[in-house]
């Protein structure tokens, strides 16, 4: 049985070491080069951490190339078809799905930490009314750590849980009067007789002049929504709060910043891309330029919604959520123009040879600003939902690394490439 390693050899100096290699319940087996400067004095080096683990986790896996992706080992199709949001964030940080006892508890807990601090109420008037509703997302949920001093020990594992608790319940509410203070609106409070995607809704386009009826295919879409967003393995954003969670700063900390990752267009910030990508494109017939814009390096122009670094198939949460968009537009009886675009720019982009050898598929954010149109949510609020379902991820990967038995700050090193060490020069010398 051949060793579980590599051997590496430093040609310049002849020095050969032995690397050691793990392998996981699924996907690529790791080189561990931890050892690597210390034995060889060279770094490994990889921008975009294109071939690097960064940590090892049994959250969540993806498989690229076969368009896989699960949580706690469950697959997502089997989730978003039998599964409900909350469950999932029970499962995520948990680690199990939850018995119909332990599942009443939690929604019992968590529907009990919907309202924040009066204070944090307070905040909303401080910011400019047509502020990006990310800007005021990564304000709010950072300044919660301003309140919430009871659940800030990191390694209390009971605090721990509080704070999860904490940002699972709050992140919608926050969310909502972000949009509802935007529009010289009353910031509605949460209600406990309320499921989660429903009291978000209430939230955001309840009037206290008047009764709000919820439509079921609304909640139930947007319950979806939060579901195939919830994690993602080590994705720009949860690296980020992995990363400002091991200098073991408190958890809303860590997970603001991560707000602040996801914010970007080549991130989270993609389903807010697409639509405003589908308005230019305008009508099918601009598809071809458009496409040609996309192909041609000199060009900025992505198609947005298209492509990933992990899937080169077809993310499983966009097959999912363009299922659903079909089932909402039909069922609430809106005729979109948009989507008729989109699922034209999909048909011409798969077929498309660049796209084809590239392996760029629509992704999840391609369907999911459409379907977020048919249920009213605005535009600027598309990352926003996404940062309401990314949380439980967030918090359950922070919680993972908080809690791993060699804990270090996570500190990366470089390649030097700036000017060789030199005396300073006298300003009447230069
Ligand atoms: C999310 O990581 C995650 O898991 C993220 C996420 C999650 O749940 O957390 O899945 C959520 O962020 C989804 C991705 C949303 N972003 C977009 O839709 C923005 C458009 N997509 C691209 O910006 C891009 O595809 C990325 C950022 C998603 C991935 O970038 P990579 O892996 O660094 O790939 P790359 O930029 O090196 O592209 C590879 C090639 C390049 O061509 P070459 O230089 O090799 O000739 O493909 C081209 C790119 O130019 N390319 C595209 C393209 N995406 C990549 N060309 C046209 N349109 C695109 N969308």
């Amino acid at each position: 049985m051949p060793k579980d390693s590599v051997t590496i050899t430093d040609n310049s100096t002849g020095k050969t070491i032995e690397i050691p290699i793990r392998r996981g319940t699924h996907g690529p087996a790791v080189m561990d080069v931890s050892g690597l400067y210390k034995n060889l004095g060279i770094f490994t080096y990889d921008p975009g951490f294109l071939s690097t683990a960064s940590c090892e986790s049994d959250i969540t896996f993806i498989d690229g190339g076969k368009g896989v992706l699960l949580y706690r080992g469950y697959p997502i199709e089997q989730l978003a078809e039998h599964s409900s949001f909350l469950e999932v964030c029970y499962l995520l940080w948990y680690g199990a799905l939850p018995t119909k006892d332990q599942f009443e508890k939690f929604r019992w807990i968590i529907s009990h930490h919907t309202m924040v601090h009066e204070g944090l109420r307070e905040f909303y008037s401080g910011f400019r009314r047509d502020a990006h509703p990310m800007a005021v997302m990564v304000g709010v949920v950072g300044a919660l750590s301003a309140f919430y001093h009871d659940s800030l020990d990191i390694r209390d594992e009971r605090s721990r849980e509080i704070s999860a608790h904490r940002l699972i319940a709050k992140m919608p509410t926050i969310a909502a009067w972000a949009y509802r203070y935007s529009r010289g609106e009353p910031l509605p409070y949460p209600r406990n007789n309320l499921g989660y995607a429903e009291n978000f809704l209430h939230m955001m386009f309840s009037y206290p002049s008047e009764d709000y009826t919820i439509k079921p295919v609304t909640a139930k879409a947007l319950d979806l929504i939060f579901l195939l967003h919830a994690d993602h393995e080590q994705n720009a954003s949860t690296s980020t709060v992995r990363l400002a969670g091991s200098s073991q700063a408190n958890p809303f900390a860590c997970v603001s910043a991560g707000v602040g990752t996801l914010w970007g267009p080549a991130h989270g910030g993609a389903n807010e891309a697409v639509i405003k990508m589908l308005e230019q494109i305008e009508d099918v017939k601009n598809i071809d330029k458009y496409v040609a814009k996309a192909k041609d390096h000199n060009d900025p122009f992505r198609l947005m919604g298209f492509g990933h670094r992990v899937y080169k198939n077809y993310d499983p949460r966009a097959k999912i959520i363009r299922k659903a968009c079909l089932e909402v537009l039909e069922e609430l009886k809106v005729d979109d123009p948009l989507f008729e675009i989109a699922m034209r720019l999909e048909e011409i982009a798969l077929k498309d040879e660049y796209f084809i050898e590239k392996k760029l598929y629509p992704n999840v954010d391609f369907y999911s600003g459409i379907i977020q149109r048919a249920l009213r949510i605005p535009t600027s609020m598309f990352t926003v939902i996404f940062t309401i379902g990314r949380t439980i991820g967030w918090i359950s990967q922070w919680g993972e690394m908080i809690t791993e038995k060699v804990q270090r700050i996570g500190r990366p090193r470089q390649l030097y490439i700036g000017e060789a060490k030199r005396d300073y020069v006298p300003m009447d010398q230069r």
